[in-house]
């Protein structure tokens, strides 16, 4: 769990031309979901995602760990959704540092994404980014799927080379990013606040990491926020609204606000590895993964039953999740920084 090369951090990062047409996407197109709610539908699937074990008959609904992050795509399977930003998705400088970052030959854009919060209580458990394998990516598989794999090192031969331009625009208090560059058993960096179009090309899939808590600690509770919570900008009051089932439980100001956009590309080494991952001649299959797991499962001697529905058997999940933990230090974090 160490990214192939140490983050390079990098500034103005984004025109401000473009850095408005990103943003006014966002206030255009909403309303948009939380994170959590694009990526899952139970507690483990989450977890699996994070670094923390749920206890059996735990009794949590994603209710109850609901954080108030929201997300939209900007792009995916190397598609643009929206031509006012396709220079900022296909960007050729993009390209060149990440495929400078891995001293790779050829890259192109995959994911796009945006994150978009005021001041709540996020998740403290550091996370991987999903991991992509020949044949397993987040366009056909759960997130929790991907980690997994990743943390259970069973399928390295078929990961595929990926990379991250993460950017941030946030003036306002706490908010940090915090990152694990050298393991998740080394102490970890920070990346400070205010930040403003300042980023970071990593490899975010095999490098722990997480967005702290924003604003002041007063200002984070959100009485009423659910999983399937969503936020809109309202032109007319110029400001920022959480909804839950269309009932306004929170408004932030403009300046309250917090953006980090995320463009991820693969990289591949030269054409033969270009060649062997887009012409799927040695992809994995969900069948294939899931009875490699299940007999590492069963070498490890793991009582577990052959489940009928994988994707979805919450004994399987917990199972894997035990099996394959993967736990940062958090050691180093003050409970200031919390
Ligand atoms: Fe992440």
């Amino acid at each position: 769990m160490i990214p192939v090369a140490p983050p390079v951090l990098i500034d103005d990062v984004y025109t401000d031309d473009q850095h408005r047409r990103l943003f006014d996407v966002v206030k255009r197109h909403g309303p948009w979901p939380t994170i959590t709610a694009h990526h899952f539908d139970t507690v483990e699937e989450l977890i699996a995602t994070s670094s923390g074990i749920v206890p059996a008959n735990h009794g949590m609904t994603l209710d109850d760990i609901a954080t108030a992050h929201f997300r939209g795509i900007y792009g995916e399977h190397s598609t643009c959704l929206y031509d006012e930003i396709a220079d900022c998705y296909y960007n050729p400088a993009f390209l060149e540092m990440v495929k400078r970052y891995w001293g790779a030959a050829y890259a192109r854009p995959t994911l796009m994404l945006f994150n978009l919060c005021g001041p709540h209580h996020s998740g403290l458990n550091p996370h991987l980014d999903a991991t992509t394998f020949r044949g397993i990516r987040i366009e056909n598989s759960p997130v929790w799927l991907q980690n997994i794999m990743a943390k259970s090192g069973l399928f390295d031969a078929y990961l595929e080379k990926m990379a991250q331009v993460i950017t941030w625009w946030y003036l306002g208090p706490r908010g940090t990013f915090t990152y694990w560059p050298d393991g998740p058993d080394r102490p970890p960096q920070h990346l400070d606040t205010p930040i403003w179009n300042r980023g970071v090309v990593v490899q975010n899939e095999q490098m722990f990491h997480r967005g702290d808590p924003v604003g002041d600690p007063a200002e984070r509770d959100i009485p009423g926020l659910k999983h399937r919570s969503r936020i809109e900008y309202r032109p007319d009051a110029g400001d920022w609204a959480i909804t839950t089932d269309g009932a306004v439980i929170r408004a932030y100001r403009p300046e309250q606000m917090r953006l980090l956009v995320h463009w991820s590309a693969q990289v591949y080494a030269d054409r033969a590895e270009l060649r062997a991952s887009t012409d799927h001649s040695d992809d994995l299959t969900h069948e294939q993964v899931f009875t490699a797991l299940l007999a590492d499962l069963r070498r490890r001697g793991v009582a577990v039953t052959e489940p009928s529905d994988p994707l979805h058997d919450q004994d399987f999940i917990r199972a894997l999740l035990t099996t394959y933990q993967v736990r940062p230090t958090t050691d180093w974090l003050t409970a200031d920084a919390a």
